[in-house]
């Protein structure tokens, strides 16, 4: 066990070594015979459902290095950019989605965030074209659509993919940063509607495009702040700064604890081979998720107001309680549940610091129940995953469990002991499967580093 006053000599290492060292067989559908990927960081998949990759058989698990997964991303995204448009594209550049470990709901409220970035990407290959156009081929939706570049319109559709690319040509433009006319293909491997900030990855992404096609770059801030610019603006989306900072700024083997009043970010080693990140997806997304994301913050917002705040982040919980007059019950709830959260999430990062895992496992346990009982957040599936988490506990291998993004379905994460991964993943997954009759898609990340060019002309 991977906890604080022990001896380290008893740290999981050898069964990790294990994992580095024998590659894993990867059953294929096809019946070929199986893959071997070399692995250093192990990066698991089980019965990926709704998600799998083609191609693979439902219970697997895959290890592969970090980079090995990008680099499948980048190799097919220029195989279709080449069968696409008959030419290798110029730029190719990459960005992740995110995985909050705690300080849920706090962005807006300008507190403390704790994301990493995961190992999965939105890859784009582009290269240049005559004309003003940006003509985009999506892989997830085989579809392409044409933006002009001088004056990017919203897509008809409400949601649709090329809202984020058009929101950020349309901010880069306002920077006098405009590309020339360009095709791309647009490939992500984070999965969509899970919650793990596939549309940042998105923004992320096009932003960084930008840059390698003028050569110019925009300071990671900023960068971030045009990309959640674009979500508000073109996706309809009034998101905080969390996801879009997670994905420009976060570093591998890190966590990324953002003050999101000051913008200050302090990334904190995460590299304790010993304890792994597990993110399970429920499959299910409730459509309360945009409605009530908005009727939070505007709660959190009347709140501040009625206690003479300009933010939550100023309130005391002792003002709290001596002002509770002020507020109604429902804002009360949702006040308590920031005030716990933010303080929550610095100390977790201090936990983290100290290699305390148990106190990161409780800090975890009661963001989840804040998020449940005061924030009303959650959803069955959601506790149905964290219960069965906790009932497996610090003895079975499980630090702590949480729902992790705005709610209402999406993942949970955990912190699993690395020796003991495939029976909690394994352990989980069918628990959950025998409940819902949903086959959910367990992933195991280590930090991936932030946005990327991968190719620059
Ligand atoms: C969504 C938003 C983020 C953040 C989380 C909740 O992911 O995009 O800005 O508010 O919900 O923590």
């Amino acid at each position: 066990m991977p906890f604080r006053g022990q001896d380290a000599r008893h740290l999981p290492h050898r069964a990790l070594r294990s994992i580095l060292c024998r590659g894993v067989e990867v059953k294929r559908n096809d019946g070929n015979r199986p893959d071997r990927y070399p692995s250093r960081a192990p990066c698991m998949w089980y019965n990926a459902g709704a998600i799998a990759r083609p191609g693979f058989s439902s219970i697997r698990s895959e290890c592969s290095m970090t980079t090995t997964l990008l680099d499948q991303l980048v190799a097919s995204s220029t195989n279709r950019f080449q069968e696409l448009y008959g030419r290798k594209p110029r730029w190719l550049v990459a960005a992740p989605g995110r995985v909050n470990i705690i300080g849920e709901h706090i962005d807006y409220n300008d507190g403390f965030v704790l994301p990493m970035a995961i190992e999965r990407y939105c890859v784009i290959a582009a290269g240049e074209t005559p004309g003003n156009d940006a003509t985009l081929f999506s892989v997830a939706t085989d579809e392409e659509i044409n933006i002009s570049v001088a004056a990017p319109s919203r897509h008809a559709t409400p949601g649709h993919w090329s809202n984020y690319v058009a929101g950020v040509l349309a901010g880069c433009i306002a920077r006098k940063l405009r590309p020339a006319g360009f095709q791309a293909v647009i490939e992500s491997s984070v999965p969509v509607g899970g919650g793990l900030s596939s549309s940042a990855a998105i923004e992320v992404a096009t932003a960084t495009l930008v840059e390698a096609m003028t050569g110019a770059s925009i300071e990671p801030v900023e960068k971030a702040l045009l990309c959640q610019r674009a979500e508000h603006e073109y996706a309809g989306v009034p998101c905080g700064i969390m996801d879009q900072f997670a994905s420009v700024m976060c570093r591998a083997d890190h966590l990324m604890l953002l003050d999101c009043r000051s913008r200050h970010v302090e990334h904190i080693p995460f590299g304790d081979p010993g304890v792994t990140v597990v993110i399970i997806n429920t499959h299910v997304k409730h459509e309360l998720a945009n409605g009530e994301y908005s009727r939070r913050r505007d709660q959190c917002q009347s709140a501040a107001r009625k206690l003479g705040l300009n933010s939550l982040r100023d309130a005391t919980l002792d003002q709290l309680e001596s002002q509770r007059n002020k507020l109604d019950l429902v804002e009360t709830r949702r006040a308590r549940h920031v005030l716990g959260e933010i303080s929550r999430t610095v100390a977790a990062a201090a936990a983290i610091k100290a290699s305390d895992w148990p106190r990161v496992g409780e800090l975890m346990d009661a963001s989840h129940d804040s998020l449940r009982d005061d924030y009303e957040v959650s959803c069955r599936e959601l506790d149905l995953l964290v219960d069965l988490a906790r009932e497996i506990g610090p003895p079975g291998g499980v630090i702590g469990s949480r729902m992790t993004g705005g709610g209402f379905g999406g993942c949970t994460v955990s912190l699993v002991e690395t020796e003991k991964l495939d029976e909690v993943a394994q352990r989980l997954a069918k628990c959950y499967r025998d409940e819902t009759d949903i086959e959910p898609s367990v992933l195991t990340s280590r930090p991936a580093r932030g946005a990327r060019v991968v190719r620059a002309g």
